[in-house]
């Protein structure tokens, strides 16, 4: 399968079950921004609670927070991003489209009258290069005007630094310690694309772990490793992970060093996470525009110092892209193809589908009960119509691990048929053990 195939198939199937749809599409669509459907919530939110159970919950170093999109301007300024959170820019003055200046489908030097544009083809309508940053604006209050304009978000690692003496003094955390979110950014995106991979509304999950000068090395280290063991737990092929260095020339202003975890999409490989080790920089910054010390006083060293800071930065929706994309695979069974999403059970939208065989004889009612005990603990699915092998492909290509059929002997013999998404297999459980064998499948 080619792979631009491969992803316009993965686009057609999220549609057309459920997992991601255009925004305001019945409006022609807004760009680069998307909607979850009811599959793609539940596997994004897979995504994120056990990315919030690994950082948050399973650790005693780390809190958790949940800052406003909306933050003071001055944060921005103190950031970087004011000034520096640009991409060199071309206007076409006859068709008014934008271009970034390292498009390569550029001809020509803009700005000068050889240089053609590569949409309407004209000649000489290539503006210079100009600087655009990638902050949407709004104002705050019903005057607008430049005093009140304030920005969403690009980040949210800056409510993390602007709260960190909040969250140290309140929950007695000492360095080292992390901060953990998961919230909303947003960027006005040039040049997005690749479904849901760059987009200008997402949602990023990142964790600041604040440490002694001299460890940050060593730290961000650690963080490389349990950030990769993290995307592997996850499911995703070790072989399409790597990892990538920045070069010199490459580092945000902010980092002393940085990796990429990248993975290997069918349009190439691409970052979906960036470990950061950013040093001082921050709440460097942030003492030198607010005026407050945020200075962390050692009490058993008796000494005061400001934190380094790693950074652990992923997108939810990057990541759930990946899932989707690694999970998804075509076979050939009985002379017809089946289209599978083989998720690890663990971030699978639907972890069970309840089926009576046939509408008759009490199985509906009896596939029912076991459907309501089910959902109690999990996310299932009851589906009475159509042929059995056909509700069976329903659910492969929902990604549903286990298929719970009703059949004549459950009501005999308080029996049901387990079937196994990715071997087909069939297992008979009883009806007093089927909720452990869907929970034993579903852990890890
Ligand atoms: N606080 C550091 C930071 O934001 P970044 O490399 O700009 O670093 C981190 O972004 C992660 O956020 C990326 O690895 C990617 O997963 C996600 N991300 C960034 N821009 C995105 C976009 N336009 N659409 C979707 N995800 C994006």
């Amino acid at each position: 399968m080619a792979d631009t195939t491969v992803m316009d198939k993965l686009v057609s199937l999220c549609k057309r079950r459920g997992f991601v749809f255009q925004s305001s599409e019945i409006y022609g669509g807004l760009g680069s921004v998307w909607d979850y459907g009811p599959l793609g919530v539940e596997l994004k939110r897979n995504v994120k609670e056990r990315w919030w159970r690994s950082m948050v919950h399973e650790r005693d170093d780390i809190e958790g927070l949940d800052a406003a999109i909306l933050m003071h301007p001055r944060v921005w300024e103190a950031s970087g991003h004011v000034s520096g959170f640009t991409d060199p820019l071309v206007d076409c003055r006859q068709c008014k489209n934008r271009f970034r200046a390292d498009d390569p489908r550029l001809k020509g030097t803009p700005g000068q009258p050889d240089a053609q544009c590569p949409v309407c083809g004209s000649r000489g309508t290539l503006t210079e290069p100009r600087l655009f940053n990638l902050m949407f604006k709004t104002f705050m209050g019903p005057v607008e005007e430049q005093a009140a304009v304030i920005y969403l978000r690009p980040e949210t690692a800056q409510g993390i630094y602007v709260n960190y003496l909040n969250v140290l003094q309140g929950s007695r955390q000492r360095v080292p310690f992390g901060i953990a979110q998961v919230g909303k950014a947003f960027r006005n995106e040039i040049t997005p694309g690749n479904f849901i991979f760059r987009t200008r509304e997402f949602e990023q999950m990142e964790m600041q772990f604040f440490v002694k000068p001299g460890t940050d090395a060593e730290w961000f280290e650690r963080w490389r490793e349990w950030r990769m063991g993290w995307h592997h737990a996850l499911g995703l092929s070790p072989a399409k992970l790597r990892w990538h260095e920045h070069g010199a020339g490459e580092l945000a202003h902010y980092a002393r060093a940085a990796y990429d975890i990248e993975y290997e999409f069918p349009f190439g490989w691409n970052e979906i996470e960036g470990i950061h080790n950013r040093g001082d920089f921050d709440l460097g910054r942030h003492q030198e525009h607010s005026g407050k010390k945020l200075e962390y006083f050692d009490q058993a060293a008796n000494e005061r110092y400001l934190p380094l800071i790693v950074e652990t930065s992923a997108g939810a929706d990057r990541v759930t892209l990946t899932v989707l994309v690694d999970a998804y695979r075509e076979e050939q069974v009985e002379g017809e193809t089946r289209v599978v999403l083989g998720f690890h059970p663990g971030v699978a939208p639907i972890k069970a589908a309840v089926l009576p065989l046939v509408k008759k004889d009490g199985m509906p009612e009896l596939a029912r009960r076991v459907y309501d005990d089910l959902r109690r603990r999990f996310k299932c699915f009851y589906d009475d119509s159509g042929a059995i092998g056909r509700r069976y492909r329903r659910m492969d290509e929902a990604g549903t691990p286990f298929c719970i059929t009703i059949d004549g002997d459950t009501t005999t013999a308080q029996t049901v048929t387990v079937r196994h998404r990715d071997s087909m297999a069939q297992d008979r459980v009883g009806l007093d053990a089927l909720a452990e064998f869907v929970a034993r499948g579903v852990a890890g």
